[in-house]
């Protein structure tokens, strides 16, 4: 067969969180035919890859990403024919369906993990990281979502969880274990999906012995990073994993693999790297948690000019070796205004700046559900409505601190990941539109829905949603697709706070400046070119007079050089 491996590059991606997209059933959770009903959507918003976050039979511990069975849709969502559907549907409209391919960890509800559990001499013992320990858990590892990373099941047997403890890892040491993996990754890929993305994938390799390490809390634990993500070696299963699998399909897989070391990008993403593309986190917290939520910087008080030279950095390292995918928001963070701008800056100008200043860097655009249309978070003020594993877990960290609950649930709804979970707001009717009125959503609804909506949108030239389809636009089908898509990046003007600032070059072609503001004050910058045509602006006025650029509060340009 001949694969192209690079059909992707040109494509605008969307994520979606099924649970929060459209509710066709009417019992307050999104489903998959709801997607399928909103192709039409994302066809006109100009979409052509479609990841979907788990919708495999789940628990739900960790909002799907804890699997009961990899072969299988949760009843939430529906049933394998609609995901057929789903897949058959996209592709008429030109859009490929990406799964998310969680195989760092299963469900401690999986039947690998309740045999496991039930005999330790069974096969699928084997598949995970039982320890047999006298004096307490095997080492003094905290999991991703607090507490320990062990869970003991009785006398001295202990099993590991990176995340929460319904999610035990999965022993990528054993063969067999990685057979079944393959298996039904390739299982997936026979169904026509345009790829993956692929979760927590750098975790899957553990240190050799599983040693303690010195303790960075008064908990006496240690994170896990240094001993459970990028450990060496783990090439060797993500080499076999590709050729096993990826490399017998046509497909893009999209890596989620924080913290990899520039010096092995090239293993990652290069010319025979383990994945066509890769998100980095490098410049996705610049408020540095630390300790928790709770003890995060708001905008405003972290340093814009470190956080501004890391993106910098991740761009320009990354072209060196291959091509990178960029988002402002997914499911694990609050919506990015939210994290960037101050609250009393708020407006849909400076969400258009915010898309302006990521939707043309050199990588593939992952846009998350809510953001073409310029969502904020919908400021949760009671824990009681919360879903999500990481907000509880930093709230009670926030009240182990002495924290009054009110003040923790203040700190905490800031970062939580259910700012970014409420359900789609599709109209201004009841429930958003996402479900039939009178139901209850799994999560409540904005309280925006009124004004902030698809359909208000879409009859609105001037909306945050007309801004993203005109981007679309300018990135796929102008004049510009080219140098957009393929461009060299280079930052300039980094005299200037406040400002993210790079050109875009394709040498003997075209050249593109893209000017984002991020100061509350008009302001003029001198240019260090000769200006052309304006491409996109996030407000109407525009002025360059002598090679000097009057730019609005939060403005942004893309100028023609
Ligand atoms: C990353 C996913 O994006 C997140 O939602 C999840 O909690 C962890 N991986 C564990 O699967």
């Amino acid at each position: 067969m001949n694969i192209d491996r690079n059909w992707w590059k040109n494509k605008i991606a969307y994520q979606v969180y099924p649970r929060s997209f459209c509710d066709a059933n009417g019992d307050g959770t999104g489903d998959i035919k709801g997607i399928t009903s909103k192709l039409d959507y994302l066809q006109s918003l100009g979409v052509g890859l479609l990841w979907l976050s788990p919708v495999y039979r789940s628990p739900m511990d960790d909002g799907g990403y804890d699997i009961s069975d990899y072969r299988d849709i949760d009843p939430i969502f529906g049933n394998m024919d609609d995901m057929d559907e789903l897949i058959r549907e996209a592709d008429k409209r030109g859009i490929k369906i990406l799964m998310d391919l969680v195989i760092n960890h299963c469900s401690d509800e999986h039947e690998w993990f309740k045999k496991a559990l039930a005999d330790p001499n069974s096969e699928e013992a084997g598949y995970f990281w039982f320890v047999n320990s006298k004096d307490g858990a095997p080492n003094n590892w905290r999991s991703m979502f607090g507490g320990s990373a062990w869970e003991n099941v009785g006398g001295d047997r202990y099993y590991m969880h990176l995340f929460s403890k319904k999610q035990p890892d999965l022993n990528w040491e054993n063969p067999v274990l990685r057979e079944k993996l393959y298996d039904m990754v390739n299982f997936w890929l026979e169904k026509g999906l345009g790829g993956f993305r692929i979760d927590a994938i750098v975790h899957i390799k553990k240190m050799e012995g599983l040693p303690s390490g010195p303790a960075d809390n008064p908990d006496g634990m240690v994170g896990c990073f240094a001993y459970a993500r990028n450990i060496d070696g783990i090439g060797d299963y993500l080499t076999e994993l590709r050729k096993r699998t990826f490399d017998n399909y046509q497909c893009v897989t999209v890596a989620e693999a924080a913290g990899v070391p520039n010096e092995q990008l090239v293993d990652y993403i290069g010319k025979d790297g383990y994945f066509s593309t890769m998100f980095d986190f490098s410049y996705s917290e610049p408020y540095n948690y630390g300790h928790g939520w709770h003890t995060c910087k708001g905008p405003g008080e972290w340093s814009f000019r470190r956080w501004r030279d890391t993106l910098y950095a991740s761009q320009l390292d990354t072209q060196k070796i291959g091509y990178g995918a960029v988002f402002l928001e997914n499911h694990d963070y609050p919506r990015a205004i939210q994290k960037f701008i101050p609250e009393k800056d708020h407006c849909p100008r400076v969400q258009m700046m915010l898309g302006n200043m990521f939707f043309f860097l050199r990588g593939i655009p992952f846009i998350y559900q809510g953001q073409e249309l310029g969502m904020t978070n919908p400021g949760f003020t009671s824990i009681d409505v919360i879903d999500d594993i990481s907000t509880k877990n930093h709230y009670s960290l926030a009240i182990n601190d002495g924290l009054e609950p009110e003040k923790a649930m203040k700190l905490v709804a800031r970062y939580s990941r259910d700012n970014a979970r409420v359900p789609f707001p599709w109209d201004d009717s009841e429930n958003g539109g996402f479900s039939a009125s009178g139901v209850k959503t799994w999560l409540p609804v904005h309280p925006d829905y009124k004004t902030v909506n698809a359909a208000a949108e879409m009859s609105d030239p001037n909306s945050v949603l007309a801004f993203y389809k005109e981007m679309v636009r300018i990135r796929t089908k102008s004049e510009y697709a080219e140098v957009i898509q393929d461009g060299v990046f280079a930052p300039i003007l980094k005299q200037y706070d406040k400002l993210i600032a790079y050109t875009r070059t394709l040498v003997g072609k075209k050249r593109l400046a893209v000017i984002c503001s991020f100061s509350d004050k008009k302001r003029k910058i001198k240019l260090p070119f000769d200006a052309g045509a304006l491409v996109l602006s996030s407000h109407d006025e525009y002025s360059i007079e002598d090679g000097v650029l009057t730019l609005l509060p939060y403005q942004s340009v893309m100028l023609e050089i």
